[in-house]
């Protein structure tokens, strides 16, 4: 197990409006949460101004979904991390799998933005996983360890990195991988950062599952050694099982 707590992270990709995210606030705000669990929520950019603003809980923290690589400017579309920051959001996701495959980010594209956040002290959900193909063909490890390494490349520190394990056949697929097969990469994982980075960073990074989570396979997955807690994403958008999530892992 990563040292330090579980982290759950609820990616809520580019989903609701106003009205859905407001009752979806208040269900937090009601949720009693374990105390002992970093939790983060993902909500599109537009609405997280009205999430921090609404959120009572204030041991929620918020992430925004994508940064730009580097300062910002005359980059039409982009935000920055600076105003990721101004906004009050304390964390990025990067690395996800659509935006690696839907939208065509590639491993340095990723790994510029996350030695960017990092510089500026936001802290880096970073997203590996590979596809069901690379998955039959036996290239798990040699696909994540890729992966791994574009980002090992482009930061210097790894004390605000949370490795998100997620492989691509299990998003929002309802297949989510068994404890076994996740255990398997997350333990694979971290011998990778034992390896190539070093012992602390392997033994204190928390590495996270992704992947059709919800409130009736998350304990079962929890209680493997090395998934230090997971980022969900349909389950993530109903407060109350999100909460079990939370409140499942310890
Ligand atoms: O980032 C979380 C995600 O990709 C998993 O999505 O809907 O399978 O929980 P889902």
């Amino acid at each position: 197990l990563g040292s330090g707590k579980f982290f759950v992270g609820g990616n809520w990709k580019c989903n609701g409006s106003k009205e859905s995210i407001g009752k979806l606030v208040s269900e937090l705000n009601n949720a009693t949460l374990e105390a002992d669990v970093d939790v983060v929520v993902a909500p599109p950019f537009v609405y997280i101004d009205q999430v921090k603003n609404s959120l009572v809980n204030s041991r929620i923290q918020i992430a925004a979904q994508n940064c730009w690589t580097g300062k910002g400017g005359a980059f039409t579309g982009e935000i920055s991390v600076e105003q990721i920051k101004d906004i009050g959001a304390g964390w990025v996701v990067l690395g996800h799998s659509e935006r690696r495959h839907i939208i065509g980010e590639d491993d340095q594209f990723i790994g510029k933005k996350a030695a960017y956040a990092l510089s500026q002290d936001l802290g880096v959900i970073a997203c590996i996983g590979e596809l069901l193909e690379e998955r039959e063909a036996g290239r798990t490890f040699e696909v994540c360890f890729q992966q791994l390494k574009a980002y090992a490349d482009a930061v210097s520190s790894w004390d605000k990195i949370v490795i998100a394990y997620e492989p691509v056949w299990a998003i929002g697929t309802g297949k989510v991988a068994t404890p076994e097969q996740a255990q398997e990469v997350h333990d694979a994982v971290r011998d990778w950062l034992r390896k190539n980075v070093s012992t602390e960073v392997a033994s204190k990074t928390r590495i996270i599952y992704g992947g059709s989570v919800n409130g009736g396979n998350s304990s079962e997955l929890a209680k493997q050694e090395d998934i230090d807690g997971f980022l969900v994403g349909g389950a993530s958008l109903k407060g109350v099982e999100f909460a079990a999530i939370v409140n499942s892992v310890t």
